[in-house]
């Protein structure tokens, strides 16, 4: 049963990890090219993916497989515990394997998750480079197929669900998302964004749109999920939102956007060509149509972590002061 190999995964860490750092209240997962926000780590207890039962191994070029303990701030110290390396369902993994480091994280005692990701922007007034605290969200796999909820009701009892539902202490089968992205917690982002300076382009809010990928979209993809309502779309994250609140974790979502969606305004005519050809009339030119690459997402994650990381220490020091 899956509860018991949370458990199961909870005991190894609470054997292995230093006493004084086993009990993290906010986790981190560290995205595409963010590896570096625990880089601040002080104290840094680092254990390998593979040596934690039923975790699985990520394998994406960017991403690492470990938990990284460690205390985050300066006048106050926060323990925590940072993901670096995610499972992607793209990779082959099930909505229930790409959780299970949330549901342990969850058990093991975080009071907040803040789940970090490289995105690209479906909205043209969010250039690369800006953040977006994220207030809501479309999981199209969510809606239709691949729900990490999926299945028998897990019967969870995480030291964060018994705080904000003490009676029962039990998350309900039809669990709401209407409040699945904790206001406060991005009342604390943009607050904290202001106390290091950064201009007030660099945060934005916007909805992520999850789909399963490893494909980019289309065009016509992009167009849909922009009229659907998404400022930003990415590969990740909105499982492990839905595995984090339905465990009672307020979560943040904070997305980088390290490109644009290639959405042309119109496409280059095959046939316009051909006609002009048989014509003998000149062809029309078009521009070359952009692509997105893998290297660009992390070129952008890589220049911008800095800020990012600037960003999660401070929403942790004031969380921890306030
Ligand atoms: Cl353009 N699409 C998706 N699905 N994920 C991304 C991305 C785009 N850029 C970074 N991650």
């Amino acid at each position: 049963m899956e509860l018991k190999s949370v458990q199961n995964a909870v005991n190894t860490l609470r054997n292995k990890v230093p006493a004084e750092l086993s009990k993290p209240v906010i986790g981190i997962v560290c995205g595409s090219g963010l590896g570096t926000l625990a880089d601040d780590l002080d104290a840094r207890y680092e254990i390998d993916y593979a040596d934690i039962p039923g975790f699985a191994e990520s394998g994406v070029s960017g991403h690492k497989s470990k938990l990284a303990f460690g205390f985050l701030g300066k006048d106050v110290k926060v323990p925590v515990v940072c993901m670096l390396g995610r499972f992607h369902m793209y990779e082959g993994w099930t909505a229930s394997q790409t959780v299970f480091p949330i549901r342990t994280m969850a058990q093991l005692g975080i009071e907040s998750i803040i789940i970090t990701n490289a995105a690209g922007s479906l909205n043209p007034q969010i250039p690369s480079g800006t953040i977006v605290t994220v207030h809501d969200h479309i999981a199209f796999p969510g809606l239709t197929s691949d729900n990490p909820l999926k299945g028998p009701l897990v019967p969870i009892q995480t030291p964060a669900l018994a705080k904000s539902t003490p009676n029962p202490p039990q998350p309900p089968r039809f669990l709401p998302q209407s409040d699945a992205h904790c206001f406060d917690m991005r009342l604390l982002a943009h607050r904290a964004a202001h106390t290091i300076g950064l201009s007030k382009e660099s945060l934005v809010e916007g909805t992520y749109c999850w789909v399963t990928g490893p494909t980019y979209e289309t065009p016509a993809e992009g167009r849909l999920l922009r009229q659907a309502g998404a400022d930003v779309v990415g590969m990740s994250t909105i499982p492990e939102v839905i595995a984090a609140h339905h465990a009672g974790v307020k979560v943040l979502v904070l997305s980088l956007v390290t490109n644009l969606v290639v959405i042309p305004e119109s496409y280059p005519s095959a046939k316009a060509i051909i006609e002009a050809e048989v014509n003998g009339t000149p062809p029309p030119v078009y521009k070359k149509s952009e692509v997105v690459s893998h290297m660009e997402v992390l070129e952008e994650g890589q220049k911008k972590a800095q800020d990012m990381r600037r960003l999660v220490s401070e929403i942790i020091e004031s969380r921890a002061r306030s």
